[in-house]
């Protein structure tokens, strides 16, 4: 019998049983997995393709459970996780002892995070009240459901298409309202430096600095060996296939027409105005609003790279703090270079 869409009793047995679960989370959707369970985990690695030393998000039904997963944790991580959670915000923290080595990529720190969509909160929950997987510890480690170095997935047909056969049920939750990942805060510093923001998401360095009173170290291009890994701080990552160019909104059109004229076809993502006349060019357009433009760029991206076009031109946004997040992904898209990318 198949089961019904969204049921969450065979989600939490298959992951009990070292099984893969994909769901959604308010950022992205997530490829999850027993975090307690090694052999579980190492199929996460292997649906993804992504190389063995990449550290996972664990993601937790509720702070109460941080201490099952992390030792030594500062006071900032309360207030962080009380000011945050169910919320877009990863805390590395040091890890505790039985947390398995294959979810740390061996690191001495581990990524963990309480999100907000209901139905993955629903899905730990439930997880939870089943007993929580190998020795109770009730997390659930899930990078992005996407093959390594591609976008991230922001609707189950996402998931779908890119993991289809390699996960045996994927939750559907609808359109992930953040839309990019989420922002991530290393707290393992001594608590007299101040924390190291590694990625930048929709929770602000400005709203950190709020309830800590400290502005975080923004360190999103670490240089090798220097910080703990962390993928999404290749240049390369979050790419499409086809090869993504920045373009300032003053030289647009003169681009686009440069390019039709010599017979190259290109996608184009605006947001500022269309074209007043139709061109042969796919084009969409997103809001010119920092939240909204973040919530629809994942699937915009995914749309153009199928436009069969040779070349994706995504105006420009504005160089403004708000703009910090969405600036930083299509920096890293276009830095991808397309197929040969990441
Ligand atoms: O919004 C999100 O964070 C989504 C949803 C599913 O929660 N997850 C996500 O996971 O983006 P992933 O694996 O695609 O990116 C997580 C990032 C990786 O770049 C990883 O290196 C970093 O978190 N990370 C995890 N644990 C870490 C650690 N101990 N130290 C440094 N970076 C860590
Ligand atoms: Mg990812």
């Amino acid at each position: 019998m198949r089961p019904e869409k969204n049921d969450l009793d065979h989600a939490v047995a298959l992951l009990q049983a070292g099984e893969l679960v994909a769901f959604p989370t308010e950022t992205v959707y997530g490829l999850g997995a027993d975090a307690a369970n090694p052999v579980a985990v190492a199929r996460i690695f292997a649906a993804k393709r992504r190389p063995a030393d990449h550290p996972l998000i664990v993601h937790l039904p509720a702070d109460g459970y941080l201490d099952r997963w992390a030792r030594d944790i500062p006071s900032a991580a309360w207030e962080l996780a009380e000011a945050f959670w169910p919320g877009p915000l990863t805390l590395i923290l040091k890890r505790a002892a039985a947390v398995p080595k294959v979810v740390t990529g061996g690191q001495d720190s581990v990524g963990l995070r309480v999100p907000a969509h209901p139905l993955a909160l629903d899905l730990l929950r439930t997880y939870a009240r089943a007993g929580g997987g190998l020795s109770g510890m009730c997390g659930i480690a899930a990078p992005s459901a996407n093959r390594f170095g591609r976008i991230s997935p922001t609707a189950a047909a996402h998931v779908r298409e890119e993991l289809g056969n390699a996960v045996p049920l994927i939750l559907d939750g609808g359109r992930c309202p953040v839309g990019i990942e989420s922002t991530i805060l290393d707290l393992t510093p001594a608590e007299s430096l101040p924390p190291r923001l590694l990625r930048l998401g929709r929770v602000t360095p400005e709203q950190i600095a709020t309830v800590i009173g400290v502005m975080p170290q923004i360190v999103t291009r670490p240089p090798d060996g220097d910080i703990p890994r962390v993928s999404g701080s290749l240049a390369a990552h979050y790419a499409p296939t086809t090869p993504l160019r920045l373009v300032p909104p003053a030289r647009l059109f003169e681009v686009i027409d440069l390019l039709q004229s010599t017979g190259r076809r290109c996608a184009v993502l605006f947001h500022s105005r269309l074209p007043a006349t139709p061109t042969a060019h796919t084009c969409r357009r997103l809001p010119a609003n920092p939240r909204a433009y973040a919530s629809a760029l994942y699937a915009a991206l995914r749309e153009l790279d199928q436009a069969d076009a040779e070349l994706i031109i995504v105006e420009e946004i504005p160089a403004t703090p708000t703009w910090a997040a969405v600036a930083d992904r299509l920096q890293r898209a276009a830095a991808g270079g397309g197929a040969s990318g990441a």
